[in-house]
């Protein structure tokens, strides 16, 4: 019998975890986009960093560019969807002049930095913006800005190299899926070297991350593995794996689907902690969960941190579809 052969594991599984409201809206309105307007509907970059959520719209009708210089003048009335995490202002501005008609599926997170870095270079900052240079949100809020605004800062050494012009004119804003603790590290850094410094009105990680960092930190103490689902390019899903393993997890991996799990590293392990970053769907959770109950006798203990309540409505133009859908 197969069944009384197989060793217990124990599954922590995290909550929360997985879809954030701001990836949830923004799938949302490429699907109430294809009901309401038809396929195609262009999407500039991966609307949310997880391959599976672009397959899934793929096969609805949704056709994914980088450029909107891709889109064929013949499509030129089809809407394009800006994804989640952000444009640079020269964007919109492009499509105006395209006449193309656009949807702005810029999380209302991500937005609120924008204006944070807009109303700094108002009061007359010189913006930091601390974050991890080429991520699409950081290209998107340094867009906000003119050329030379704004100062990328990643590492302890881009605070010890910044020179600013007037070091009591200055404003930061940071990327909203960062490591809670290491930018806490890079803040004070900063604050010693530049006391003038304002901060934004309000908190930039937003708290999808800090939830989701939380919620690892707790469960990680003593994991023999921790499991993390989530694409290599989507940062607040690459922060979870350090959390977890600065945490106390043994081991610590990031995984885009079950077929990915390297069974024979992980050899016997009796506690797993599992969590999900904010684009990945909760059906890849539950298919990494089937594949251990296929070789362990598996309990999942639900490990609730905090309660999320936030919902993001899509932009007017969509909700009489979203209507009639439900
Ligand atoms: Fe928005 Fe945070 Fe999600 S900025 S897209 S709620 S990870």
């Amino acid at each position: 019998d197969a069944t009384s052969t197989r060793s217990p594991l124990t599954i922590r599984l995290c909550q929360p975890r997985g879809f954030c409201a701001g990836v949830d809206r923004a799938i949302q309105i490429v699907v109430l986009a294809l009901k309401k307007y038809g396929a195609p509907v262009y999407v500039r970059h991966e609307i949310v960093h997880n391959r599976y959520v672009v397959e899934g719209l793929q096969n609805l009708g949704a056709v994914f560019i980088e450029e909107l210089s891709e889109i064929p003048p013949e499509h030129r009335a089809s809407p394009v969807v800006f994804s989640a995490h952000g444009v640079p202002k020269s964007v919109p501005e492009d499509a105006r002049e395209r006449e193309l008609f656009y949807l702005d599926a810029t999380c209302p997170l991500v937005s609120k930095v924008h204006k944070q870095a807009m109303r700094h270079q108002r009061l007359g900052r010189h913006v930091l913006l601390i974050g991890h240079a080429g991520h699409p949100e950081v290209i998107g809020t340094m867009g906000q800005l003119p050329e030379g605004a704004v100062t990328l800062i990643e590492t302890d050494a881009d605070v010890a190299n910044f020179k600013p012009a007037d070091p009591s004119a200055l404003g930061f804003v940071t990327q909203t899926t960062l490591s809670v603790e290491d930018t806490a590290g890079l803040l004070k850094a900063l604050q010693e070297r530049f006391p003038q410094m304002q901060a934004p009105a309000a908190e930039s990680i937003c708290y999808a991350t800090t939830n989701r960092q939380e919620a690892v930190k707790e469960t990680a103490p003593g994991a023999d593995l921790f499991l993390i689902v989530g694409a290599p390019n989507s940062s607040n899903s690459r922060r979870l794996v350090e959390v977890a393993e600065r945490a106390g997890a043994k081991m610590s991996l990031l995984v885009q689907r079950a077929a990915e799990i390297p069974w024979d590293e992980i050899g016997r392990i009796s506690t797993l902690g599992l969590s999900a970053g904010a684009s990945a769907p909760e059906i890849i959770v539950d298919e990494i969960i089937n594949a251990f109950r296929d070789r362990f006798d598996v309990t999942v203990e639900l490990a609730v941190t905090a309660t999320e309540t936030e919902d993001f409505p899509v932009m007017r133009v969509l909700r009489d579809v979203e209507l009639t859908a439900a």
